[in-house]
C-alpha cells in the first residue's frame, strides 16, 4: 500500500520530468555542449554511473536487472551492454519516448525493455536493482519504505544514489539553482544516509541484508553518494 504522501510526491516528480523539465534533462543527458553549472551536473553524473557500473561484472548474462527511474536510460543501456535482461521504468512517459528513440541499439545477448510506470510496482523480481539520482526527490522515510519494497523482489543487490546532507547541498538546495526558476527541479532531499540505511537495515524483514561501500560523488553542484545494499 502506497501512502498519499507518497502518491503526491511521485505525481509531482511526474510533472516535473514529464512536462516542465523534459527539455532541459534532454539537453543535460545529451552530447550538446553545456556550460557552467550544467557542464559540473553533467560531469558528476557521468562519475556516478562509471562508479554504479563498477560495481556490476563486466559479464551480465543470466541477470535481470531493473533501473528504477531510468530517465534517459544511459545505465540501463549500458547495463544491457553488458549482457543483462534490465528493465527500465520511469514515472515519465515522455522519458521514456526519449530514451526508446535516443538510445543505440543493444548489441550482444543482453535486452532492454522500458516501461513508463512506478519503480515500486509489480515488475517481477530481479537480480539487482539499480536508481539513480531518483530516489533523491522522496523524503527519507519514503525512501527507507521504498529500499524496503524493492529488496523484497531483489535477490542479491540494490545500488542507489543519495544526496548526501551537506551544509552546502543544504545552502544550494535553498537557493534552488540548478535550472532556471521555469524548469527548477522539484527539491532534492537531503538525507543522512547512515540513519536512513540503519534504519531499513533494523527491519526484521531486511536481516539478510548488508550495507555496502559508499562513494562520495562533487563536482561543482553535482554532490551524490553511491550507495549499496547486499543480501548476505
Ligand atoms: C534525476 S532523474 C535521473 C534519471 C536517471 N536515473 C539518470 O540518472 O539519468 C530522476 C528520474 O526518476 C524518475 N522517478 C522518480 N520517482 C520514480 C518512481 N517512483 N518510479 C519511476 N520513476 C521515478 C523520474 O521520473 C526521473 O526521470
Amino acid at each position: 500500500m502506497q501512502t498519499s504522501a507518497y502518491v503526491k510526491r511521485r505525481n509531482e516528480i511526474e510533472a516535473y520530468f514529464d512536462h516542465t523539465a523534459l527539455d532541459a534533462w534532454k539537453r543535460l543527458t545529451s552530447t550538446e555542449k553545456v556550460s557552467g553549472i550544467r557542464a559540473t551536473v553533467r560531469a558528476g553524473r557521468d562519475e556516478m554511473r562509471r562508479e554504479l557500473l563498477s560495481r556490476f561484472p563486466d559479464d551480465l548474462t543470466g541477470w535481470r536487472i531493473l533501473d528504477a527511474g531510468c530517465g534517459g536510460g544511459a545505465l540501463a543501456h549500458a547495463l544491457a551492454g553488458r549482457g543483462a535482461d534490465v528493465l527500465g521504468v520511469d514515472l515519465s512517459a515522455q522519458m521514456i519516448d526519449h530514451a526508446r528513440s535516443g538510445l543505440p541499439k543493444v548489441t550482444g545477448p543482453g535486452r532492454l525493455e522500458l516501461v513508463s510506470g512506478d519503480m515500486l510496482g509489480d515488475h517481477g523480481v530481479f537480480d539487482a536493482v539499480v536508481a539513480m539520482d531518483s530516489l533523491i526527490h522522496y523524503a527519507r522515510g519514503q525512501v527507507g519504505d521504498a529500499l524496503i519494497r524493492l529488496a523484497g523482489r531483489t535477490r542479491m543487490k540494490i545500488v542507489f544514489t543519495l544526496a548526501p546532507k551537506t551544509p552546502l547541498l543544504a545552502t544550494m538546495h535553498a537557493v534552488g539553482k540548478l535550472f532556471p526558476r521555469s524548469d527548477r527541479s522539484p527539491a532534492i532531499e537531503p538525507v543522512q544516509a547512515a540513519t536512513l540505511i540503519d534504519g531499513v537495515l533494523k527491519r526484521a524483514d531486511m536481516a539478510d541484508w548488508r550495507k555496502g561501500p559508499a562513494f562520495k560523488v562533487q563536482r561543482g553542484f553535482y554532490i551524490s553518494e553511491a550507495q549499496e545494499l547486499v543480501r548476505r
